[in-house]
């Protein structure tokens, strides 16, 4: 084995830096270099193409692509394509799903699109001069950023707002320049951050050239521009709700209790952090998977939806339950900066696929769906929590796991999950009736 540093290892060949990874750190080379070469694509050019996607590409990552069918949403119904490995996520989908489908469907409202995009400077000098340049220059922040909008704008988005906000509170001098956009189907970060640049170079030039600043105050230091990924205007609410004797089904016996009980769960996610957190993970297992199946961001959704969790000072749960006048309802409200144009949406092959599954939408109507995979997991998650438990839903699909890890053969396999359908399901069990079956 060799050191484990190099320089210019992004100019090597794709084999070598395999070549050069496997020496490095595995005692055998051979056999890593062969399941590297496994997960390569055939397809040259396919292959070509997801080496470009980063830099140092040396293979492929392989996650499950799912589909939970049988959404009806506002009336319409959807496949989602769910992109995701943990076992469970999509059969939970399809089951509430289902379950909704018989109760009216989800129902979806756009509450707003607005992106934010921050110039972040510092001025020194006096503030009312500086407000009066801002108001001046306003038409020059458009004129000097047209070429970059004038397609946006053909499609219905722009720069809608160009505002002043003094932040000198906190740090001394520290002013921004806070800018909505509407970017329409695509997530805009590439728009955003080309605008706000340009608009940061004419605010340098037009201080500088501005006859009633001070030599002081023409110095305005750009100290970055970047858009924001907390959109806490770029809001989709998506929900279900029936009369509570509805809920009636195989596994709600008592749809009164349920709802009681389901409310109080959801009540204590609003008021626990602790609780809120892994609830919201719940319902972020279904937004991811179709965020990460459909090319967009989802560190950036990440990043805003917790931030918009938090928006009151308390971390707090993002879905809500009430149970009034004898109607059972439940709804999410999510920020979802989301795009169905530009980026991955036109290179990736499955992308492709995943939003012609969704009948080509609209980057709107992929905010109403995500939002609806992500109510529908957590209706099932709390629905498992408070009746069943999770334990027995999750391990029986991680019963697969554990034959996998053991290389189960399919005779094994039957014997297995037929004998798990009466037991409860653990590690431990499943390693000893393998055992037991191979002696
Ligand atoms: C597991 O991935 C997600 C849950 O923990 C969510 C929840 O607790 O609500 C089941």
């Amino acid at each position: 084995m060799k050191a484990g540093n190099i320089n210019g290892f992004s100019k090597l060949s794709k084999r070598d830096k395999i070549n050069w990874i496997a020496q490095t750190y595995f005692s055998n080379p051979e056999d890593v270099v062969e399941l590297i070469e496994q997960y390569w694509n055939s397809d040259e050019e396919l292959q070509k193409l997801h080496d470009e996607f980063i830099e140092n590409t040396i293979t492929n990552f392989y996650l499950p692509f799912g589909v939970a069918p049988n959404f009806l949403i506002n009336d319409k119904w959807y496949t989602i394509p769910m992109v995701i490995e943990e076992s469970s996520v999509v059969a939970a989908a399809s089951k509430a799903a289902k379950f909704w489908s018989e109760r009216g469907g989800f129902k979806t409202t756009i509450l707003g699109t607005e992106k934010i995009g921050q110039v972040h400077f510092i001025y020194k000098g006096d503030k009312q001069k500086l407000e009066e340049f801002i108001a001046n220059t306003q038409q020059a922040f458009l004129d000097d950023t047209f070429s970059i909008t004038q397609n946006m704008q053909k499609r219905g988005g722009g720069i809608q707002k160009i505002e002043l906000r003094d932040k000198t509170a906190d740090i001394p001098n520290y002013y921004q320049l806070h800018v909505t956009f509407e970017t329409v189907d695509s997530m805009g970060a590439n728009f955003i951050n080309s605008c706000l640049e340009q608009i940061a170079s004419t605010l340098k030039a037009k201080a500088i050239a501005n006859i009633t600043f001070t030599e002081e105050e023409k110095q305005i230091d750009v100290v970055m521009s970047i858009l924001s990924n907390y959109v806490p205007n770029c809001v989709v609410r998506a929900e279900v709700s029936c009369p509570v004797e509805d809920l009636k089904s195989a596994d709600i016996k008592d749809p009164i209790l349920f709802a009681e009980k389901f409310v109080q769960a959801v009540r204590i996610a609003e008021v626990e952090p602790f609780r809120a957190v892994t609830h919201n993970k719940g319902v972020m297992n279904g937004v991811d998977a179709v965020v990460v199946a459909t090319g967009n961001d989802f560190r950036a959704i990440e990043a805003g939806v917790h931030a918009y969790a938090a928006r009151n000072g308390q971390y707090s749960s993002l879905s809500h339950a009430s149970l009034e006048n004898g109607i059972f309802k439940f709804w999410i409200d999510l920020p979802l900066a989301l795009g169905t144009v530009g980026g991955l949406t036109s290179l990736h092959p499955m992308v492709k696929v995943a939003l012609q599954m969704l009948q080509k939408p609209s980057a709107t109507e992929l905010m109403q769906v995500i939002a609806v995979a992500g109510i529908a997991q957590n209706f099932a998650a709390v629905k498992s929590l408070t009746t069943t438990g999770i334990q027995q839903g999750h391990m029986k699909m991680h019963l697969m796991n554990i034959l996998n890890q053991f290389k189960a053969t399919d005779a094994e396999r039957v014997k297995v999950v037929a004998h798990f359908e009466k037991h409860v399901v653990s590690h431990s069990a499943v390693v000893e009736l393998l055992e037991s079956l191979r002696k």
